[in-house]
């Protein structure tokens, strides 16, 4: 019989999913993973045992499939907490095709909470983002600043689950949710055999730039430089993807041991420093000893000058804070990028 606590991760074949599985495992626990593999790869179960040694159970499933997924939590007893990733989060997709995003992303956060409910699963991690506070009045923002309607479906879906999670949690007292709003993930594991894999023309912007330079795209259009910040190209709070993880692990471990002082509690995910995107593009011509080849073009709608976290309750509650710079940020994504391209 495992003594080891047994966690469900949805999404776990995508970028941050992946990674979270990996250190899941190096703290000793026993994983589930279910993914639709709509946006990932089966390639990355391979990849997670390939690091830990361990490969962790696999179920392709889509949540929308209710009864499916009742077979599989019915099936895979003793489920001490999930970790929820799986959702559609292309920001731009999502513009164009609203139904899709709240059907998918809503859908199966509902089938996901009404199933787990059914077998007494009562901890929840959610992967929120920091989308749901839309154009900040304040900065640096923390979990005090209002939500505000953000510019995307994508971002509403996340704002909305935020949203049932806290009226799930102020009727059901059994019930604990972390939800953990992320500011902007980049970079992969120091073995490059996990990482961001954007299916299509990558809407973010490290994928763009190392998708440039390994000559994959032909250039990098920078979003407008008339914003009013230092280098006029706007201003984002970019965190290593290994960090971000860690910090789902301490949530994990303080639910577990029931250190949480309520049971709806939000952290902002960040590292409380701001990078411009002429500093990513100067810092990766740096990493990568090469030029980027790149153009200043018209603004992007929906963007706002400056993003970036007060991370100060997750430091003090979680015990976490980010370590990695931004050069390990990039660093690590363009050797993932050159070995993911071989
Ligand atoms: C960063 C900066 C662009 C691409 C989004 C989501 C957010 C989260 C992280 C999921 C901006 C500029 C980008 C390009 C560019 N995702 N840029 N050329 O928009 O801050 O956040 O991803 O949770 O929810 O909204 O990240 O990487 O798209 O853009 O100039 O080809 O890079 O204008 O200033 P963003 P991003």
């Amino acid at each position: 019989m495992s003594s080891k606590k047994k966690i469900l991760v949805t999404g776990g074949c995508g970028y941050i999913g992946s990674h979270t599985v990996v250190e899941l495992i190096h703290n000793n626990f026993e994983v589930i993973i279910i993914d639709d593999l709509s946006n990932s790869s089966i390639q990355t179960i391979n990849n997670i045992e390939k690091i830990t040694g361990i490969k962790p159970l696999f179920c392709e499933c889509d949540l929308k499939n209710k009864k499916h997924l009742d077979n599989i939590i019915r099936y895979n007893k003793n489920i001490d907490a999930t970790i929820h990733f799986a959702a559609y989060k292309a920001v731009g997709e999502s513009v164009k095709k609203p139904l899709t995003y709240y059907q998918n992303n809503i859908t199966s956060l509902l089938n996901l909470l009404e199933v787990q409910s059914n077998y007494n699963i009562d901890n929840f991690i959610f992967s929120s983002s920091a989308t749901v506070y839309g154009h900040p009045k304040k900065l640096p923002i923390t979990e005090k600043n209002k939500t505000q309607r953000p510019f995307s479906p994508y971002g509403n879906t996340k704002k909305i689950a935020e949203e049932i999670l806290e009226d799930i949690a102020n009727s059901e007292k059994n019930f604990s949710c972390i939800s953990l709003r992320y500011f902007n993930p980049i970079g992969a594991h120091e073995s490059s055999l996990i990482g961001e894999l954007p299916n299509g023309i990558p809407n973010n912007l490290l994928p763009y730039i190392t998708q440039t330079a390994i000559g994959l795209r032909e250039k990098l259009s920078v979003f407008g430089n008339d914003y009013p910040t230092p280098d006029g190209t706007p201003i984002r709070d970019y965190i290593h993807v290994v960090d971000l993880v860690k910090a789902h692990v301490k949530a994990l471990k303080r639910q577990l041991n029931n250190q949480q002082e309520s049971n709806f509690e939000i952290f902002n995910l960040g590292t409380g420093n701001g990078y411009s995107v002429m500093d990513v593009i100067k810092t990766f011509e740096k990493v990568a000893s090469r030029k980027l080849n790149y153009e200043i073009v018209d603004r992007r709608n929906g963007d706002v000058p400056e993003l970036y976290a007060n991370a100060n309750l997750a430091k003090e509650k979680l015990c976490w804070k980010a370590e990695k710079n931004l050069e390990d940020m990039i660093r690590s994504s363009w050797e993932w990028e050159q070995k993911a391209r071989k």
